[in-house]
């Protein structure tokens, strides 16, 4: 058995994309390896999505050229590497000009290729095989029907790529345009996860609701409709999506919150800012009143819905009044979790090119302000769970022994005591203890007592 080492950075489709090119490099005898240092391949899963992002990448080949050099050297062994993901698809030829070792490169319309790719790689040869076109053929027909079982939570990915032109977004020069895979093809896979002990699907995409397909009743579908039909499958107990674009929020999807049960009480719906100044400049096409809109319509449907964003502060001619609006946003709005960055001028995108870049100790001072009351709210989510019972899956072991680790409704990290055959089971707890990223949860027993 040869070993394979698949190192992830980015979104979580990046997680589904490692996963499915381990199940193309399985027929050619790859398995996974615990580490790089024995590893016959290595594929590097890239994310462009910030600055760091990208130079986190070039740090690590770094390392990796001393494991290669060493493995031919004292061990006449080949060590093959591959650069796949947003920064392959962004800067190929610049990777193999910085690090000339890297044997192949891949991007997310193109992994698929990798098989082909690897029978093309002459034993010692110095050449690098570099792959990023977006192709005709859609990747999803190549992707193997073979696939090793993903644990009680999978994903599943519906949808790629962007046609939204964020202005300070690479995605939609990374992953292409729109896509969206066809109802049949999703459900094939859908039942196949689940076969495999899958309990709880997460469906994926960029810009996830945006999805729309032909149905078997030769109705055009809506990723509500698609919710509808998962929820069907016999097994399939808890439907996730992610990410949403406010724009791409129909009635119907939100409407799915109150009558499909399998779909999961929380949402993830970033907005980026709360000025409409900023909102324009960016590109989103909605105002901050409409984003508030959309969430009073979803606690209509759903009153206890979860929900969570995404914050960008530093944005170029971003203002103090500008900031000031954001943070009443989220008070507005109020969070569950959210994710808040820094700006990061990416090259290509619209905003690089914009004058009045925000001073980096004004973003950081913002992001620091932004941060603690996003935390206060995610605490005082947290806090109010504190006593209540809910139904959660139990996912894996957690660091330490005898306890585990297993995910709220709400999307909650809980911690746990108890045996570890119980992963893959969805069981009530109480929740006992909130932390600020975790809550503790007792096991109830079948009278209901903690
Ligand atoms: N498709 C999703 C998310 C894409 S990227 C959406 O429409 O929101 C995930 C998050 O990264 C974004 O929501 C945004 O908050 C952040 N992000 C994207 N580009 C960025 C940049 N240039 N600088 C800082 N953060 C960025
Ligand atoms: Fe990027 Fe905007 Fe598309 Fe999200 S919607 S992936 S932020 S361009
Ligand atoms: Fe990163 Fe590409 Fe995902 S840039 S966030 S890995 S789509």
């Amino acid at each position: 058995m040869k070993q394979l080492y698949i190192k992830t950075w980015g979104c979580q489709m990046n997680v589904y994309d490692s996963d499915r090119m381990a199940d193309l490099l399985a027929p050619l005898g790859y398995g996974p390896a615990s580490g790089p240092e024995n590893a016959d391949m290595v594929i590097l899963n890239t994310c462009h999505i910030r600055e760091k992002a990208a130079e986190k990448m070039f740090s690590e080949l770094g390392r990796l050229r001393k494991l290669k050099d060493r493995a031919a050297d004292q061990q006449g062994r080949e060590m093959r590497i591959a650069v796949a993901g947003c920064v392959a698809q962004a800067e190929g030829a610049e990777i193999t000009r910085r690090a000339p070792f890297v044997d192949m490169v891949v991007g997310p319309q193109t992994y698929h290729r990798l098989p082909e790719l690897v029978s093309q790689l002459d034993p010692g040869a110095r050449r690098h095989l570099v792959d990023t076109e977006f192709p005709a053929e859609a990747k999803f027909d190549s992707l193997p029907e073979e696939a090793s079982p993903r644990g009680p939570a999978a994903f599943l990915s519906v949808q790629e790529g962007c046609d939204k032109f964020c202005s300070f977004c690479v995605v939609p020069y990374t992953r292409g345009a729109e896509f969206s895979r066809p109802v049949e093809q999703i459900l094939v896979e859908a039942k196949r996860l689940v076969a495999q002990g899958s309990r709880e699907l997460t469906l994926l995409g960029q810009n996830v609701n945006a999805w729309h397909g032909q149905g078997p009743d030769g109705r055009e579908w809506g990723l509500g409709r698609l919710l509808r039909q998962l929820a069907e499958i016999d097994g399939l107990d808890r439907l996730r999506y992610t990410t949403s674009h406010p724009l791409d929020m129909d009635e119907d999807l939100m409407m799915a919150h109150r009558d499909v049960p399998a779909l999961m009480p929380y949402l993830h719906l970033p907005v980026q800012s709360g000025s409409d100044r900023i909102l324009q400049a960016m590109n989103r096409r909605h105002t901050a009143a409409d984003y508030l809109k959309i969430l009073d319509r979803l606690r209509q449907y759903r009153p206890d819905i979860a929900l969570s964003g995404d914050f960008i502060v530093g944005f170029p001619g971003e203002t103090d009044r500008d900031f000031a609006d954001t943070l009443k946003l989220v008070d507005a709005a109020g969070y569950a979790a959210a994710y808040s960055f820094k700006y990061s001028a990416r090259p290509g995108t619209p905003a690089a090119g914009q004058t009045d870049q925000v001073e980096a100790q004004v973003s950081a001072d913002r992001l620091a302000a932004l941060q603690q009351v996003l935390d206060a709210w995610q605490m005082a989510f947290n806090k109010q769970t504190e006593g209540s019972q809910m139904d959660i899956l139990i996912e894996k072991s957690a660091g330490r022994p005898g306890q585990l680790a297993a995910r709220s409704p709400y999307m909650q990290s809980v911690y746990l005591d108890g045996p570890r055959d119980l992963i893959g089971q969805i069981l009530p707890v109480v929740i006992s203890e909130a932390g600020q990223n975790s809550v503790r949860a007792s096991l109830l027993d079948a009278k209901g007592a903690a």
